[in-house]
């Protein structure tokens, strides 16, 4: 299927990244006798599987650990030049510390091999979401242990696979974990405890600076850096309190981890309020300067949705547990474009403004999209007798953000690449198999068999003309 255009009209710079994102938990599942221990999301499944959409749990899912030679296929088909895993730190150490699964370790070095065998270049993360239940037990990320048990698995990651992988990413999202595990309860362990919340991601943070420090003791020579869910805080007006409340807005959801990593510090306004209302974090001596000298070099943008804010209207009940939005309210604006099944607003140009906010205020570091995407509910509507989905609206999704994108470089974005989320459907946490976001359809009943949507088509294309 080719698509041809009379005229392209956005040509990317040469070497661009064209690809996808996908994590370990939602797309690997597992097979009895693999030797993967359990991480959160396999015991939280266990424990309560009615929190997760229609009862499906991470064990089955996509089954990348059986089919990554087709899959890998596919993502040649489709014109990846580059792809981003994770590696899941429970199924390389089953208890998160201590004895290595060598079957794992087989594993990602045939996945690696075979990525790079079709031109496919891994960039590999190390964390996305998926604490080893071992050290759940032990308090996760807001014990301090943990932070080293971390290190000491990325450093085996970097020994096994370092040869061969030149993009390491230390974690993704990683306010995610903070605000579903200890404020608003997606994630385990479910509690709401806003100082547990900020221990969980200064922790983070620490483990982020002492891996990079880690890896660059090894002088592998290739690169590494976190991967962000970056917001942009828009306020309804430009009334000095609306403004305000979306500063702070911004700064615990955007700067709390994006200043950290690429400049080595904090936030003023966030550790202000922190300060105040009595929620710093323990550190310890050194701490801070270690955080300070070992910063990221290339960021990952998750794009999906911007942040529409306006000053608090009425005052959170004095009891009520500490959280961020006791400084601002969201606004729902009205008209505002929605994917009305992910709950999300679409606004294409905030990939332009954040894009732009990273080359005026963060010495335009090399930086890439590495997620961006559209999850819709029920797409087998869209399917034809060839059992081809046709999702022009990811096509109109991804083209609206790449225009952006486009405009950006035009400017002197140091932008390198874009990777959708995602390359096939995927288990989506608790949302599990309800809204789909691949290029390739994974059809369930039929024991996961692909098939590329037409935007995979589309893509194929984009990459290798470099533009549309
Ligand atoms: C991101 C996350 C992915 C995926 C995506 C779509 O926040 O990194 O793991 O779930 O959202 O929901």
């Amino acid at each position: 299927m080719s698509m041809e255009t009379s005229q392209q009209t956005y040509t990317f710079p040469k070497g661009f990244w064209w690809g996808s994102a996908a994590s370990a938990t939602q797309t690997e599942g597992s097979v009895p006798g693999d030797g993967k221990g359990p991480n959160i999301w396999d015991y939280w499944f266990e424990q309560e599987p009615t929190r997760f959409f229609n009862g499906v749990g991470p064990g089955e899912t996509s089954q990348f650990y059986r089919k990554y030679k087709e899959d890998i296929r596919l993502m040649k088909e489709i014109g990846h030049n580059s792809f981003r895993l994770s590696i899941s730190w429970s199924r390389l150490l089953p208890e998160g510390k201590g004895a290595i699964n060598e079957e794992a370790v087989a594993f990602y070095n045939d996945v690696i091999n075979e990525l790079i065998a079709n031109d496919i270049e891994p960039f590999v993360n190390l964390y996305h979401f998926d604490m080893p239940m071992q050290l759940q037990k032990i308090g996760g990320w807001v014990n301090r242990q943990v932070v080293d048990d971390y290190v000491n698995y990325a450093t085996l990651c970097f020994q096994l696979f370092g040869d061969r992988i030149k993009k390491w990413f230390t974690h993704n999202e990683p306010i995610v974990p903070v605000e579903g595990g200890y404020m608003y309860s997606f994630h385990y362990p479910n509690e709401v405890d806003f100082q547990k919340a900020v221990q969980a991601g200064f922790h983070e943070i620490l483990s982020n600076a002492k891996a990079i420090q880690a890896y660059k003791q090894l002088k592998q020579g290739g690169k590494i850096g976190i991967i962000l869910n970056l917001t942009p805080s828009y306020p309804r007006s430009q009334n000095p309190q609306d403004v305000e409340a979306a500063e702070i807005a911004d700064a615990f959801f955007n700067r709390s981890f994006l200043d950290p990593a690429v400049k080595g510090n904090f936030p003023g306004k966030l550790v202000t309020i922190l300060k105040k209302e009595g929620f710093m974090p323990h550190m310890e001596e050194g701490d801070l300067a270690l955080i300070k000298e070992n910063t990221i070099d290339l960021l990952g943008i998750n794009y999906y949705q911007p942040r529409r804010v306006k000053a608090k209207e009425h005052m959170p009940h004095p009891s009520a547990p500490f959280m961020p939005n006791h400084y601002f309210d969201s606004f729902d604006m009205p008209g505002r474009k929605m994917n009305v099944y992910r709950g999300w607003e679409i606004y294409e140009k905030g990939i332009y403004d954040i894009l732009k906010k990273i080359q005026a205020d963060y010495d335009n570091i090399e930086c890439f999209i590495s997620e961006n995407g559209m999850g819709v509910e029920g797409e087998e509507r869209f399917m034809d007798e060839e059992g081809v989905i046709h999702d022009d609206y990811r096509i109109e999704f991804i083209s609206e953000h790449l225009k952006w994108v486009h405009q950006a470089i035009q400017e002197g974005s140091n932008v390198k690449g874009y990777h959708l989320w995602t390359f096939m459907d995927n288990w989506s946490w608790t949302n599990a198999y309800k809204n789909r976001y691949g290029f390739v359809s994974v059809d369930l009943q039929e024991d996961g068999k692909r098939t590329i949507k037409k935007s995979g088509h589309w893509f194929q294309s984009v990459s290798e003309k470099n533009g549309f």
